[in-house]
């Protein structure tokens, strides 16, 4: 194979991906195996339907349950790593929630719920790998699970909003600090894409509508949609890449 489609190889990799029961992340979990990776699943499910998918492809699965708004859990998936789980090369911090109230509205329980799974966790769990790479000097590649609201302000979603923004900056700043390191750190910023965190806007058939006529590609994404650039980011192809957020939205920010 020539030299540049071989970079984009996952070879002898192990990935963590989180929220990988569903969705997105089992799309990327799926591609990370096809590229060669072994993984580790992490949810609160069971994450069967995707294990079964790795294991399909000749790649070896490891599952760990755990809720991301709680602090015990995630501490309990960082004391794994590196014991009773491989410690990962590449760590996809996908896993996320969304909670809609007007912001006059928004409750003190769905701010930090949202603010715990969606960028709490994320920021510790990133640590704790971090911490093992650079003992071990090891390098490796974080992608972080942004969205459009990384860049847009959104409607009745503040928790989302603030929290996606904030990962967009811990993506520079890890970048800034962890690139010497031989780290890559750099996030995914999916479009409009049809999982469950999107069921309410696509019943809200208004929405649903307002919401394709002004995608540019003329269509919602599939979770196998943000696949390509996932491997991307993880592989030694995206090795020159730092602090970047890599938008897959059908053309929706360039409107
Ligand atoms: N869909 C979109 O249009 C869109 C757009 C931009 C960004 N995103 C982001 O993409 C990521 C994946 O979302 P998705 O669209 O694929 O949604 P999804 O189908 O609802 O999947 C969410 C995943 O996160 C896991 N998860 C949720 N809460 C969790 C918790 N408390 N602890 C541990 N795991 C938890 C779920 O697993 P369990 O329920 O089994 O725990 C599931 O695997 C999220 O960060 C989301 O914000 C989505």
């Amino acid at each position: 194979m020539p030299t540049v489609l071989n970079s984009f190889r996952l070879d002898g990799k192990t990935a963590l991906v989180t929220g990988a029961s569903r969705g997105i992340g089992a799309a990327i979990a799926v591609a990370f195996a096809e590229a060669g990776a072994d993984l580790i699943l992490v949810a609160r499910g069971d994450c069967a339907t995707t294990r079964k998918a790795v294991e399909a492809v000749g790649r070896a699965a490891h599952v760990f349950r755990a809720d991301q708004a709680s602090r015990a859990a995630m501490d309990r998936l960082a004391a794994a790593l590196g014991g009773e789980l491989p410690l990962p090369d590449i760590l996809v911090n996908n896993g996320g929630i969304v909670r809609r109230g007007a912001f006059a509205a928004f409750t003190d329980a769905d701010w930090d719920e949202v603010m715990e799974v969606n960028l709490g966790s994320v920021f510790r769990l990133s640590q704790t790998v971090v911490r093992q790479w650079l003992a071990a000097k090891r390098h490796g590649k974080i992608i972080h699970v942004a969205s459009l609201l990384s860049f847009q302000g959104g409607i009745e979603v503040g928790a989302y909003t603030a929290a996606k923004s904030g990962l967009a900056g811990l993506t520079r700043l890890m970048a800034n600090e962890l690139a010497p390191h031989g780290i890559n750190v750099n996030a995914l910023a999916p479009g409009y894409t049809v999982t469950e965190n999107t069921r309410a806007l696509r019943e809200d058939a208004a929405r649903q509508r307002a919401i394709l006529d002004r995608i540019p590609a003329g269509r919602w994404a599939e979770p196998a949609d943000l696949a390509g650039a996932a491997v991307f980011l993880a592989s030694p192809a995206s090795d020159y890449v730092h602090g970047h957020i890599l938008a897959v939205d059908g053309g929706w920010l360039a409107r």
